[in-house]
């Protein structure tokens, strides 16, 4: 049966490395609520300013527009062998929002935990950069580029930094995380449907991981 692989994990854990992995090898599209805002936010339209506030405080975006967000991208034809959830759900509205989804789209759901300890997340997070063309995830700390501030694949293009990886916005995200999201892992784990995964290894060794886990989910 087709599945939505549910990306969980707090700020920095790998949810979106892991998430590219999958879309390469399983070929599901890979859908980043965070990702989508930040397109949103750099559009600049009035819908950027209302969400601006909340990513920049290290909040959440409100539920009914990161609802309407995914149920729009989820209709897309991409979507109907299976998707990658990265990000989404933050939310017990979210989490009972995405089971009516799913059993209308005719999908089960496979929620994997990617766990890391609060003390790495922190280089995880200041030290990420990503590229504007491709979107290819790097760390000054662990996944440095071969050139400093520089794309591998696209040697013309500055890699960039989120505008809330700075040690402040993180703090307040892993609060938000422990506060609104933490919570749903109970809810997935009590409905079986919970694989947890040690997020401190290479991102190779937790893929093969995830890669078992997913595909020997019913
Ligand atoms: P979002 O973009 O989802 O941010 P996040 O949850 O804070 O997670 P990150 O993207 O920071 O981390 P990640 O787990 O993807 O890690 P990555 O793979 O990059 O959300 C941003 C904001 O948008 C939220 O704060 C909120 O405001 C809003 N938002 C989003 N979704 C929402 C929702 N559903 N509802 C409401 N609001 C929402 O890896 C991190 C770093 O570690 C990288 O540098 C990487 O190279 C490195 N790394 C990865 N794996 C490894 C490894 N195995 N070993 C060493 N280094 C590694
Ligand atoms: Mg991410």
């Amino acid at each position: 049966m087709s599945k939505i692989i549910v990306m969980m994990g707090a700020p920095g854990a790998g949810k979106g490395t892991q998430a590219r992995l999958l879309q390469e090898r399983l070929g599901l599209p890979q859908i980043s609520t965070g990702d989508m805002f930040r397109a949103i936010k750099r559009a600049q339209t009035p819908l950027a300013e209302e969400i601006r506030p909340f990513m920049e405080a290290g909040g959440l975006v409100p539920d009914e527009l990161t609802i309407r967000v995914v149920e729009e991208r989820t209709a897309q034809p991409d979507g109907k062998g299976g998707y990658i959830l990265d990000g989404f759900p933050r939310t017990t509205t979210q989490a009972e929002m995405l089971e009516r989804l799913a059993a209308a789209q005719g999908h089960t759901i496979i929620a994997i935990l990617v766990d890391v300890p609060f003390d790495i997340l922190e280089k995880r997070t200041t030290g990420r950069r990503d590229c504007p063309i491709c979107g290819e995830i790097y760390n000054i700390y662990f996944r440095p580029p071969k050139v400093d501030e520089v794309c591998d694949l696209h040697p013309e293009t500055r890699l960039r930094r989120r505008a809330d990886d700075n040690p402040e916005t993180v703090a307040r995200r892993l609060e938000t995380y422990e506060r609104e999201t933490k919570p749903l892992l109970d809810y997935y784990a009590h409905t079986g449907r919970l694989h947890h995964v040690d997020g401190t290894r290479t991102p190779e060794a937790i893929y093969a991981e995830i890669e078992k886990a997913v595909t020997s989910a019913k």
